[in-house]
C-alpha cells in the first residue's frame, strides 16, 4: 500500500494536471483536499497510453540522432499573411497543366473571375463549366468562362500561358522551341494589346527561352514577365531529399536555380533537413541521387506516361507563384526572370530567388552561393543565351 501525501500531490501538480493512483493507494485527508484545491484530475492505474510507432531500427536510430541535434529546428509557422483574390486570371492553354492549375485557382477562390482560352473548340468553355459545377462542393465563388479567342484576355490581372506542345518520350524541352515560340509570341503580343497591365506567367517549354521570347516580343517590364519552373523543380528536390532521409517534406528546405532542364542547379549550400545541412544527414551518394532525380524528374514522368508530361505538380507550382503574388505565401521563390547584372548575368532569363507581390517581381535576392553553384548558374545562363541565338 502506498500512502500519497502532500509532497506526492505537489510533485504531480508540477508535472501535469493529473494524479495517477493505484487501486491500493491511500490518499491522506490533506492530500485529498490539496487535489481539489489544485484542480488535479485523479486517474486510476493502469493508465492507457497510445502505442508508439515502431519504425525499423535504422529509421529509429536516425530519427533519434536527428532529434538530439542541437540544431534541430521545426519549421516556423507562417503568420500575419493577408491574401487577397485577383480580380481576373486568364489561363491560355486548357490542356493538362492549364486545366489542373485553373481547377486549383478556382477551388481556393484565388480569383473572382477565371477565364480559359484554348484553340480546341469547346475545350475551354467545357472546362470552365466543369469547374463551376464543382462549386456546390468546393463553395468557391470564382466565376469561370472559356472560349477560343484571345479577346478574353481583356482586363486580366494575371495571364498564365500553358499553351503549346508538351514533350513526348525521347524529346528534350529544347525540341519544342520552334513550335512553341510562335505560340508564346502570339499570346504575349495579344496580352500587350488586350491586357497591357497584366502579369504574364509563362509555363510553356522550353521555359527560360519562352519567357525571354515573351519579354522580347512585348517589351513589357521584366517585373511582369515571369517564368514558372523553379517552384516545380524545387518541390521535386525537396520531395527527393525528404524521401531519401525518411522525413516529412515540410522538414526539408531546398530550392533549385538555373534553367529548367539539364542546366538546372539544385542548391545544396542552402539545403537543410530539419534545419541541418543536408551533408550532415545524408551520405554523398544519396545526395547525388537526389540531384539526379530532381534534374530528371520531368523526364521520368514523360517516360512513364508516354503521351504528355507532368501536370499536377506543375499546377501546384503555378499556384504557389500566384499565392506569393496575392500575399498568401511569404517565401522566397525561384522564378525565371530577365537578369540585368544580378549574379553577374546579363540579358538572359534563368531561375533566381525572388520575392513576388501584386505587381509581379518585387526583388531578385542575391544569396551567397558556393563557388561551384555560382559557376553552374552562370554556365546555365550562357547555354540558354546560346540557344536563343539559334
Ligand atoms: N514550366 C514547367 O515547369 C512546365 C511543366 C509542365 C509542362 N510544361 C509545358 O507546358 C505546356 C503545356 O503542357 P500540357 O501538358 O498542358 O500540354 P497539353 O497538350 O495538354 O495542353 C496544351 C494546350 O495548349 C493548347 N494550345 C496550343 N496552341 C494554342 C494557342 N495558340 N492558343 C491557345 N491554346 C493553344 C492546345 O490546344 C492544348 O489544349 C507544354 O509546353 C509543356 O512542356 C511546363
Amino acid at each position: 500500500v502506498r500512502v500519497i501525501g502532500e509532497h506526492d500531490v505537489r510533485t504531480s501538480a508540477a508535472r501535469s494536471n493529473v494524479l495517477v493512483v493505484g487501486s491500493d493507494d491511500l490518499l491522506t485527508p490533506y492530500a485529498r483536499d490539496l487535489v481539489s484545491q489544485l484542480g488535479l484530475r485523479v486517474v486510476s492505474e493502469p493508465v492507457e497510453t497510445v502505442a508508439p510507432n515502431a519504425p525499423d531500427h535504422g529509421t529509429a536510430v536516425s530519427r533519434v540522432l536527428l532529434r538530439r541535434s542541437p540544431k534541430w529546428v521545426t519549421p516556423e509557422a507562417v503568420t500575419n499573411l493577408s491574401a487577397t483574390a485577383f480580380g481576373r486570371v486568364v489561363m491560355v492553354g486548357c490542356g493538362a497543366v492549364g486545366a489542373a492549375a485553373g481547377h486549383m485557382i478556382a477551388a481556393r477562390a484565388a480569383a473572382r473571375e477565371l477565364a480559359f482560352i484554348d484553340l480546341v473548340p469547346g475545350l475551354a468553355a467545357s472546362t470552365a463549366l466543369d469547374i463551376e459545377h464543382a462549386s456546390g462542393i468546393t463553395g468557391s465563388d470564382t466565376r469561370c468562362t472559356g472560349g477560343e479567342t484571345l479577346d478574353l484576355l481583356a482586363d486580366a490581372d494575371v495571364v498564365v500561358v500553358t499553351a503549346g506542345r508538351p514533350r513526348s518520350p525521347g524529346m528534350s524541352r529544347d525540341d519544342l522551341r520552334d513550335i512553341n515560340s510562335k505560340v508564346v509570341r502570339g499570346v504575349a503580343e495579344a496580352v500587350q494589346e488586350h491586357a497591357p497591365d497584366a502579369i504574364l506567367v509563362i509555363v510553356t517549354n522550353p521555359l527560360d527561352e519562352m519567357t525571354y521570347e515573351a519579354y522580347r516580343s512585348t517589351q513589357l517590364p521584366r517585373e511582369r514577365v515571369l517564368g514558372m519552373a523553379g517552384t516545380l523543380d524545387s518541390s521535386r528536390f525537396r520531395w527527393s531529399l525528404a524521401t531519401a532521409a525518411g522525413v516529412h517534406p515540410r522538414d526539408v528546405s531546398a530550392f533549385t536555380l538555373g534553367s529548367h532542364g539539364d542546366e538546372m542547379v539544385p542548391i545544396l549550400s542552402h539545403a537543410t533537413i530539419k534545419g541541418r545541412p543536408v551533408a550532415e544527414v545524408l551520405p554523398q551518394d544519396a545526395i547525388d541521387r537526389c540531384v539526379k532525380e530532381t534534374v530528371g524528374g520531368g523526364g521520368r514522368i514523360v517516360a512513364i506516361r508516354r503521351t504528355g508530361s507532368a501536370s499536377i505538380a506543375p499546377a501546384h507550382s503555378i499556384v504557389e507563384m500566384l499565392d506569393a503574388m496575392r500575399g498568401a505565401v511569404s517565401d522566397l521563390l525561384p522564378v525565371s526572370v530577365l537578369l540585368r547584372g544580378e549574379y553577374g548575368i546579363e540579358d538572359v532569363v534563368v531561375g533566381v530567388p525572388t520575392r513576388l507581390g501584386r505587381a509581379g517581381l518585387e526583388e531578385i535576392v542575391e544569396l551567397p552561393l558556393a563557388q561551384e553553384e555560382l559557376e553552374a548558374l552562370r554556365r546555365a545562363a550562357i547555354i540558354v543565351k546560346e540557344r536563343l541565338k539559334n
